[in-house]
């Protein structure tokens, strides 16, 4: 979805950034600014900033920032659309209406016609729960110790034991059949129509919104099959769900547990682990991993530890590294699941095995060892020949040295020849370490320097924005291609548009953009930290040194690209330039 910039700039400006964000975070008035604790990291003391002449917050511990529409996006988890959508309602802004096309138009109307039978599928299921027909559900709920509160919270339900029941109300409620069967909720045929759910307890399957998207129906007892599930309709993509997402995602835990079915996830819940979800009867999928990448950095598993589960995690693993993701995997011994776990040892055990859970490599290499008879000599030395290959596959050398320390102190094993082992199969595969190192150190090198250019042309830029009045005298001696990261470069000609029009207004420049990286980026533009307390004489000073060195890294980046003729031409009278700057003094006065 597209909207212009300005409406994107109206919808801003109509959300106050103080307004909004005292919402969520306790602010108080500290000078010019407001502070509170940092929404986006753990911190006991604020380093949280938002401003209100600049309609920006930036948090100086995390690097967090950008304008209101950015602290909903990453507060709220949306995207930059649906965060506009959500700060136009706020404010009572009308979005125009999305031009759709007629065939488009009917699939939004189904998909919210299946909405609305699904959350009254909900909602009958739950008043069969608390009514009368409801005693052995209710009954279940209490042997599986749920709360009223959990019970609540997941909206949990029960199917009851009529086999058209539900079918009849959502007649009586004007649904057609033709709907009523894409909502995966009745099984029909020549013999007729049937609730596909009866004598169940009922899981509600929500997505990322709270909305009901389909079912897990449990029989109280034993019975085949166990759970039985919605099909996938146009609402239900099981690839691309996780239950319990909708509350997890606002968890604002360090990581998500990831674990197998349904009771598992609401039992971490009600233990107090609300960062808890499951992939629901199919395996992990990458779109499972990338919806968990939007919300973490980092996932623990905790999969049945019986075979099946050790080999649902062996499988997930390589597809949530894929995605960027760091993993961890609880042990949960000498208990199948979380539930059974928490419902022996409570919460607090629970807590212990989530600080002592392992990484996923050593994880593989346990089940490894399982693998293997270490008592055996040759079954032995094809384990530690099978860890040193997959050792190598670390190209880090910190990381791969760290990860041979820790499986030599756990096996016994000889460091100084296995290390040998390990870098004989890298060789096999990887360039040589000491190219590595060099390469990383070359890398390094360069990195600080490039930092130290960048921090200037934030400083330029914050300052800009801080004292708008300097722009008058260093405009005739910077431009905004001496801006060289393409980025900077992009926000300076917005800037110094502004400037020039007496129209400062920096949280505007922040929404031209549409990703979480650049908004943040951008802020971080705009709140470089500035040295507060100086006399005029000790800013003026660092005011020309900024300016030389923006200057000198424009020159230096010329002589690095130049090659044409006239190219050189320029760079000699840049050059010439820079020099000259070096010897004036710019006056603040
Ligand atoms: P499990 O068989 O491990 O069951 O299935 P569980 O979660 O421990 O269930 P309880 O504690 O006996 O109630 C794990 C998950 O696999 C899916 C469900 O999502 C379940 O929660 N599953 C399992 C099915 O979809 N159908 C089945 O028949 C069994
Ligand atoms: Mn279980």
């Amino acid at each position: 979805m597209y909207y212009p910039e300005e409406l994107v700039e109206e919808i801003r400006e109509r959300n106050d950034i103080v307004d909004v964000i005292s919402g969520y975070v306790k602010l108080q008035k500290k000078g010019g600014s407001y502070f509170g604790l940092c929404p986006f990291h753990n911190e006991k003391s604020p380093s949280f900033s938002v401003s209100q002449n600049k309609q920006m917050y930036y948090c100086f511990g995390c690097g967090a920032g950008g304008n209101v529409i950015t602290f909903i996006m990453e507060y709220e988890k949306f995207t930059f659309a649906e965060s506009i959508k959500y700060l136009a309602d706020r404010a009572g802004v009308a979005l125009p209406e999305v031009e759709y096309s007629r065939e488009a138009r009917e699939k939004a109307d189904l998909r919210n016609v299946l909405f609305e039978i699904n959350k009254k599928a909900a909602t009958y299921f739950y008043y069969q729960l608390k009514g009368e027909n409801g005693a052995n559900a209710r009954a279940y709920f209490e042997k599986r110790k749920l709360s009223e509160e959990t019970i609540n919270r997941f909206g949990l339900g029960y199917s009851n034991m009529y086999s058209d029941d539900l079918y009849k109300y959502m007649k009586k409620e004007g649904y057609s059949d033709k709907i009523l069967k894409e909502s995966g909720l009745f099984t029909m045929n020549e013999k007729g129509v049937y609730d596909k759910f009866w004598n169940r307890v009922m899981y509600p399957i929500m997505d990322i919104n709270n909305k009901v998207i389909g079912f897990g129906g449990r029989v109280m007892g034993d019975g085949e099959p166990k759970y039985l599930n919605s099909p996938e309709t146009m609402l239900f993509d099981k690839s691309r769900n996780l239950y319990g997402l909708n509350i997890a995602r606002t968890s604002r835990k360090p990581n998500l547990i990831i674990c197998e079915g349904y009771m598992d996830v609401i039992a971490l819940h009600q233990a107090g682990f609300n960062q808890a979800v499951a992939s629901l009867g199919t395996a992990l999928t990458t779109g499972h991993a990338m919806l968990l990448k939007r919300y973490t950095s980092e996932v623990l598993l905790t999969y049945d530890s019986d075979g099946a589960g050790v080999k649902a995690a062996l499988r997930a693993i390589p597809i949530l590294k894929e995605a960027g993701l760091r993993i961890r995997v609880i042990n949960m011994r000498p208990y199948k699941d979380p539930d059974e776990f928490i419902k022996a040892l409570g919460a607090e055990e629970f807590q212990k095995r989530i600080d002592t859970a392992v990484s996923s490599f050593m994880y593989e290499i346990d089940i490894m060892e399982q693998q293997h008879d270490l008592k055996d000599p040759e079954s032995k030395t094809e384990f530690y020949n099978a860890v040193a290959r997959k050792l190598s596959e670390f190209t880090e050398p910190v990381e791969r040295n760290n990860y041979i320390q820790a499986v030599c102190d756990k096996y016994f094993i000889e460091y100084d020849s296995f290390r040998k082992l390990v870098n004989d199969y890298g060789e096999k595969f990887y360039v040589s370490n000491e190219l590595k190192r060099q390469q990383q150190e070359a890398v390094t090198v360069k990195k600080a320097k490039d930092d130290g250019v960048k921090k200037a042309q934030k400083i330029l830029l914050t300052w800009l924005i801080d004292e708008p009045e300097i722009y008058g005298k260093i405009k005739q001696y910077i431009s905004v291609d001496d801006f060289i990261e393409p980025l900077y470069h992009d926000v300076a000609a917005k800037l110094f548009e502004q400037l020039e029009n007496g129209r400062l207004n920096p949280a505007s420049i922040i929404s031209t953009y549409e990703s979480e990286e650049e908004h943040k980026e951008v802020a971080g533009l705009f709140n470089e930290e500035l040295s507060r307390d100086l006399s005029l004489l000790e800013r003026e000073k660092a005011l020309n040194e900024t300016i030389i060195k923006v200057k000198k890294n424009r020159v230096d980046f010329r002589s690095r690209n130049a090659t044409t003729a006239d190219e050189l031409k320029e760079l000699v009278r840049e050059q010439a330039e820079l020099n000259k700057l070096s010897k004036m003094h710019i006056s603040l006065k």
